[in-house]
């Protein structure tokens, strides 16, 4: 199929993420295989509107063997809000609003249209835009999963798989040093990552925002398991979990930012109960590497679909997944709706059936 010769932009901003090449490379084919157009490459988010010498041409040759490839061959950002970007003077850091500027790049650049990668974040600015008149089309990218407009999004399968080969891990080595073993994985206030890994891992404990816990609660689990002859316990800890405001001595436990949240459970399950207790804060390796298979189609399906639509000017779209087939929603009303589990979704109730704690009740 071709049509009218057209030149159209992929970017992506936010954090990054697996699979994020892999779209690149699904656009990039996809826009010339199937549409003889030509593509060009928008540099860290959408900084590279901003200054647009840093956007390349991407060509089949220069996208070849990214497919496996972790990060992004774009580069990103998650300070690159154009409507909102601090800029240095006088040694200050001010404000200013650069979406003009960007738009007349955009269009000095020759390019008629914009694939986004993105995130809440990244996909909100490219609402803005799309408001003002830019042809964008939107890809859900986060290892959170936590968009509600998509059953999920890429990047998920991968770091799931990282925290549940983290999981598998550290309980041969609980298990030989009778130790409880806490371990920290990503998702910011979803617990997808911690719920889903935990039940692939066979955590003993799992720790989520979306189900309020208690210490004692916690150290009773890991005591009555030690009852039934198992002296050591596995707690996975999603990073956005909400402290209880006590400990289980009823001492004040302050906020905690992510990174640091499994340390303070360990502290005061430490502080509770005679056992040896260590933490491994998974952090950024969820996020790097090779993409699954799983991620590598997922993405592959995404980027297509997202040229299918740009060729369809059916802009302000941000293609989803829904009942495993790829589809599209308004970006506007994707933007800002945030998935969060369902504390009785299936999950958690075949998590609990098998004896998995939440911290809210000792199965
Ligand atoms: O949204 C993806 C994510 O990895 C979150 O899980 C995590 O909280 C955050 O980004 C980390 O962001 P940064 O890379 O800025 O530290």
């Amino acid at each position: 199929m071709s049509t009218a010769q057209r030149t159209i932009g992929v970017c992506n901003g936010g954090g990054d993420c697996p699979g994020l090449n892999a779209v690149i490379r699904a656009v990039v084919r996809t826009a010339i295989n199937e549409f003889g157009w030509t593509v060009v490459g928008v540099k860290n988010g959408f900084n590279g509107l901003i200054w647009p010498e840093q956007s390349e041409e991407l060509t089949l040759e220069s996208i070849r063997g990214i497919l496996p490839r972790g990060g992004t061959i774009l580069g990103t950002t998650n300070r690159g809000n154009p409507f909102n970007f601090g800029v240095e003077e006088n040694g200050k850091i001010v404000m200013q609003d650069f979406s003009k500027q960007c738009m007349e790049n955009m269009s000095r650049m020759g390019i008629d249209a914009l694939v986004v990668i993105g995130g809440d974040g990244t996909l909100h600015i490219a609402n803005e835009f799309s408001k003002l008149g830019m042809n964008v089309v939107g890809v859900p990218k986060t290892i959170d999963n936590d968009l509600e407009a998509t059953e999920i999004t890429f990047g998920f399968d991968t770091a799931l798989h990282v925290a549940t080969d983290a999981i598998d891990r550290l309980h041969t080595t609980a298990e030989s040093h009778h130790r409880v073993m806490l371990v920290e994985v990503m998702g910011r206030e979803a617990g997808w990552i911690a719920l889903h890994s935990g039940i692939a891992g066979g955590a003993d404990v799992i720790l989520i925002p979306e189900i309020p816990f208690t210490i004692e609660t916690v150290c009773e689990s890991i005591r009555r398991r030690e009852a039934g002859g198992r002296d050591f316990c596995v707690v996975v800890v999603a990073e956005g979990a909400k402290l209880p405001g006590k400990d289980a001595h009823g001492k004040a436990m302050p906020d905690a930012r992510p990174g640091q949240v499994a340390n303070s459970i360990g502290y005061a399950i430490r502080e509770a109960m005679d056992k040896e207790v260590r933490v491994t804060v998974l952090g950024h390796v969820q996020r790097g590497g090779s993409p699954s298979p799983f991620d590598r189609i997922l993405s592959t399906r995404f980027g297509a679909h997202a040229v299918e639509l740009v060729a369809r000017k059916d802009y302000g779209k941000m293609v989803c997944l829904r009942a495993g087939k790829i589809e599209s929603v308004p970006i506007d009303t994707a933007v800002g709706a945030c998935k969060l589990v369902d504390p009785e979704c299936d999950y958690v109730t075949a998590a609990r059936a098998i004896g998995i704690t939440f911290g809210d009740r000792v199965e």
